[in-house]
């Protein structure tokens, strides 16, 4: 018979989660800490190469990388290349030559962005998730380390939180903790494609910034926990 939850057990529980939380992501981040670069990995998902979800990104990389000079940023930009979602045979396509930029120690965080598709992320988004399997196993390679997401839509409220939710859900099953943006950002970046531009949605950048900067406080703080 399953043992009952009692409020006692149930915070136990949490609180040996949570320590071996901080002891992966101490184990993960001592590795970045020899090389002295915390790396920031912006992953664009639209299908349409160097367009608003790719502006949303780089804004919060931009952002990010001004936190500390031991931040690096690259930005992934999927537009354009042929990924296919996960197959029992490997599909033979673009994926592989981003993969060993994912398994890079150095990495410290990642800020997923994907175009809303009809409330939901792009296929795209989701195939590139599902390829990421070998960032799981044989080793979680992205647990405890922070993730940030950023939506674009053609509506204000197209379903960019949702899209957002999806991202964050999807990356916990890596370890990953969603760090939502820094206040009033709280889940991450929501913007407003007008026109194939997001320049001018001055209140949605902001939100991707704040979303760049928190991923690069938790890189931070992770890298140097006495901080
Ligand atoms: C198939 C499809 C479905 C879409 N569904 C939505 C939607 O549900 N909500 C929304 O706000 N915009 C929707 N859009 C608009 C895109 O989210 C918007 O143009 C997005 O910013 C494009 O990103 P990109 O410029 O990076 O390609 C949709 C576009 C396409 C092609």
């Amino acid at each position: 018979m399953n043992e009952a939850i009692t409020r006692r057990n149930f915070v136990g529980a949490t609180a040996v989660l949570a320590g071996s939380l901080v002891s992966t992501a101490a184990g993960a981040d001592a590795d970045a800490a020899k090389s002295g670069k915390l790396k920031i990995i912006g992953i664009s998902c639209s299908p349409r190469k160097g367009m608003t979800t790719a502006a949303a990104v780089q804004a919060a990389l931009d952002a990010a990388k001004g936190v500390d000079p031991r931040i690096e940023v690259e930005l992934i930009d999927l537009g354009g290349l042929a990924i296919a979602g996960y197959s029992p045979t490997p599909p033979e396509d673009d994926f592989k030559a981003i993969l060993p930029k994912l398994q890079d120690p150095a990495v410290a965080g990642l800020i997923v962005g994907s175009p809303s598709y009809y409330r939901g992320f792009s296929s795209l988004c989701k195939a590139f998730i599902e390829r990421c399997a070998p960032l799981r196993e044989p080793k979680m390679l992205l647990d405890g380390k922070p993730v940030g997401a950023v939506a674009t839509g053609g509506f204000r409220n197209g379903g960019q939180e949702m899209v957002i939710d999806q991202i964050h859900t999807a990356m916990m099953c890596f370890g990953m903790v969603p760090v939502g943006g820094r206040p009033p950002a709280f889940l991450g970046g929501t913007l407003l494609s007008a026109n194939n531009r997001v320049d001018e949605d001055e209140l949605g950048l902001s939100t991707a910034r704040n979303t760049g900067l928190r991923v690069a406080d938790f890189a931070l703080k992770l890298a140097n926990p006495a901080s």
